[in-house]
């Protein structure tokens, strides 16, 4: 997928529309592994793909570079979709210096110990001179890892932003202003929500640094190239980061065994409707923990059901649960509910784990047998 994105800087990844889960993460629309190309005097490659794309990598940059060299590397992020690539473009380009944050120095070692590639630690505010450009760094520490960094290239403003500001879209549409804007910002929630939730601080500390720098397009390391709807995303992610909530928002997820439960949950989402808010009801039979993720990205009211099965709750509401508690929304009102037979743990059960996310809670309720 070798484009020319502007005068001297090419877009070499790949797409990967096949990819379905992510680590954990439902990816229905697939996604891509973006690397960008820049030339210069020094000709400078920014981050790799997944390994099993080397090739198609190699062959795109070949396309644009007719047998130059690649002189630098800068690897933004050591996750293996961004760095799965690495040994395949030292061996070609051998000369290559890659460089990095500390963390990434040390996690590609480990990672790639047969490579033998040549490393310059890199820190926020150092400068690396192409010839007519210059790219400086900003370490993002976790967003998504210890490594992580972006990159900006000032005479383009131009922000190689890696993970942040990603969405999993593997269309083939390369740019925001080819996409229907409702898909793109719920690509970006989904996003926001399985990956970079946790990570809000950290993101309002990488915010603060990029708001002094002026920047036209974004170029992340998943999916579209932003200029078009820039402004609003850095306003959702800031919105995102903070968690903030919308007050008449509510998300109803559960699973059920008789019918129940989700009896039990269309009672609640009439009360809610009954007072203005506006409600969700999402079943787990139906639909992956990372959906549930996604729509209650900014609900203000999280609640959760299941019956009582052998003492404890079904086994989606608690891998969902698992999955909520390291994600780790704040600020949010939350309710357990569910159906039982005799013993009726469950709901209690559900109520422990969002009363651990320090969220307002609901009394629980729960119904024998059926209502
Ligand atoms: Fe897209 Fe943290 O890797």
């Amino acid at each position: 997928m070798d484009e020319m994105i502007r005068a001297n800087i090419y877009s070499v990844g790949v797409v990967d529309s096949d990819v379905r889960i992510f680590h954990g993460y439902q990816t229905p629309f697939g996604t891509t592994y973006n690397a960008y190309l820049i030339i210069d005097e020094k000709v400078t490659l920014i981050d790799f793909v997944k390994a099993q794309f080397s090739a198609e990598l190699l062959n795109n940059i070949e396309k644009v570079l007719c047998g130059k060299t690649i002189d630098y590397i800068i690897c933004n992020h050591v996750e293996p979709d961004h760095s799965g690539a690495l040994p395949a473009v030292i061996n070609k380009y051998p000369t290559a210096v890659i460089y990095g944050t500390a963390a990434c120095e040390k996690e590609l070692n480990v990672y790639y110990p047969q490579s033998n590639f040549k490393f310059e630690v890199v820190r926020l505010g150092d400068v690396l001179n192409s010839g007519k450009y210059n790219f400086s760094f900003i370490p993002m520490p976790m967003v998504h890892w210890p490594d992580s960094m972006c990159t900006y290239l000032k005479e383009e403003k131009i922000l190689f932003s890696n993970d942040a500001f990603g969405q999993h879209i593997g269309t083939g549409v390369k740019f925001d202003t080819d996409m229907d804007k409702t898909e793109l910002f719920e690509r970006i929630a989904d996003y926001y929500a399985n990956i970079v939730m946790p990570f809000g601080n950290q993101v309002l500390k990488l915010v603060d640094i990029i708001g002094k720098l002026e920047i036209e397009t974004v170029c992340p390391s998943h999916g579209v190239i932003i200029s078009k709807y820039l402004v609003e995303v850095f306003g959702k992610y800031i919105s995102y980061a903070k968690n903030e909530t919308i007050d008449d928002k509510a998300v109803i997820i559960y699973d059920t065994m008789w019918g129940t439960t989700k009896k039990l949950a269309q009672k609640l989402s009439n009360e809610l409707t009954q007072n203005g808010i506006k409600v969700e009801i999402i079943s787990l039979s139906e639909k992956h923990y990372s959906y549930a993720m996604s729509k209650l990205i900014d609900a203000k009211y999280i609640f959760v059901g299941s019956p009582t099965l052998n003492n404890t709750m079904l086994p989606t509401v608690s891998a969902f649960l698992t999955y909520l508690k390291g994600l780790r929304p704040k600020n949010r009102i939350g309710k357990a509910f569910g159906s039982y037979g005799w013993s009726g743990e469950s709901p209690k059960q559900i109520e422990d784990v969002l009363r651990s996310l320090n969220w307002e809670i609901i009394d629980l309720e729960k119904v024998m047998w059926n209502f």
